[in-house]
């Protein structure tokens, strides 16, 4: 098999790529990606020494119009879009560039998937797209309807109906995966877990939004990208499917115990400003994926916590890196108290 992978740099996208190299030794990956602020720059040499005959890079936007005469005459039997503007925070600071690269680049890389030769495409998307649930839903199946409250969740939902549409119209095999909060190594230290990790490591606070009690549904990684190879493999065009380890856990808790591990102190917790339209719980309901096309998780939150934290100790030069240059001056302009500063006293956490 020879795919076109977008967005191979970023954190879950070179996951995929290692795993599908190593996974599938006859298979050809080609990568697409910006080399944006979340790709990490000695990506593409890693990725290309795994397998340097199997394996291409191209430095493009997926937006770009000339993509299509480039992919057309490479011949891929499927495409799979990882390129995303990622990070709810930053949506929520500059929603214009997700609306560029989640919207306008997957509209693009239909039109691409369609001029060459109309080829599988799996659209890689996120729980967020269902909005917050209640603590006494159940969690989300595939037909739940589209509710997103970030601009970064509405990027999303839109590049989802979008694909379905172009489905639709031009009878495009176009499949969605939806999964929950990813964790492993390699992922930006904006986001949660990276970030408390490196911070706790440096003895820094660790800043909760407002009480902390925000549910996120966690998955190891690798097992997202199972997923996504089995939807890739044996999904059925037109459908949506969920991928979640059901690792429903709060923040709070999550924090608490990555201290734990660490051998941190609690008083590092600092509880900040909130999030404007903070979802309060993500859930997702994954038995469709499981039932039709046999996959299910393999790594515990507990086993998959602790090799991603022994991961972040052994590899501070990574983070430290690319904590420093443009992420830097980024975090210091808008991080910093960036909700507000109201709740930001040190608090006593008996929760
Ligand atoms: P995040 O990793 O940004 O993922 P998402 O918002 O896509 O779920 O955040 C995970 C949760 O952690 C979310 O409820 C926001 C919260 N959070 C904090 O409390 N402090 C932080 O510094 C960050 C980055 C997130």
């Amino acid at each position: 098999m020879k795919i076109l992978v977008t967005g191979g740099c970023g954190f879950i996208g070179s996951h995929f790529i290692e795993y599908f190299l190593k996974t599938y030794p006859g298979a050809q990956v080609a990568n697409v990606d910006l080399l944006t602020y979340a790709a990490h720059p000695d990506m593409p040499n890693y990725l290309e020494s795994l397998a340097p005959e199997r394996y291409s890079f191209l430095k493009r936007d997926i937006s770009d119009p000339e993509l299509k005469s480039w992919v057309k005459s490479g011949k891929f039997d499927a495409i799979v879009n990882f390129a995303a503007e990622t990070h709810v925070d930053r949506s929520i600071l500059d929603p214009d560039s997700f609306v560029r690269t989640n919207v306008m680049g997957v509209q693009n890389l239909l039109a691409v998937a369609r001029e060459a030769g109309n080829i599988r495409l799996v659209h890689v998307s996120t729980d967020e797209v269902y909005g917050s649930l209640k603590p006494e839903d159940p969690p989300c199946l595939e037909t739940n309807s589209l509710d997103p409250n970030s601009p970064y969740a509405a990027s999303k939902a839109s590049a989802d109906l979008l694909a379905l549409a172009s489905g639709r119209t031009y009878q495009q095999p176009v499949l969605i995966t939806r999964c929950t909060n990813n964790y492993g190594p390699y992922q930006f230290p904006e986001k949660l877990l990276p970030l408390l990790i490196a911070n706790a490591l440096e003895n820094k606070p660790i800043p909760v939004y407002g009480d902390g009690k925000q549910v996120r549904d966690w998955i190891y990684v690798v097992d997202h990208c199972r997923g996504i190879d089995a939807v890739l493999q044996k999904g059925h065009p037109g459908e949506i499917y969920n991928i979640s380890a059901s690792g429903e856990a709060r923040n709070i808790d999550v924090i608490k115990k990555v201290l734990d591990i660490l051998g941190k102190p609690r008083s590092l917790i600092t509880y900040v400003g909130d999030r404007p339209a903070h979802d309060r719980r993500y859930g997702l309901n994954s038995n469709k994926i499981q039932s039709e096309l046999g996959w299910k998780p393999q790594f515990s939150f507990e086993e998959g916590l602790r090799s991603t934290v022994e991961w972040y100790i052994k590899n501070q030069e990574w983070w430290k890196k690319v904590r420093g240059s443009d992420y830097q001056k980024y975090y210091q302009a808008n991080y910093e108290n960036k909700f507000g500063s109201k709740n930001s006293k040190n608090r006593e956490v008996n929760s």
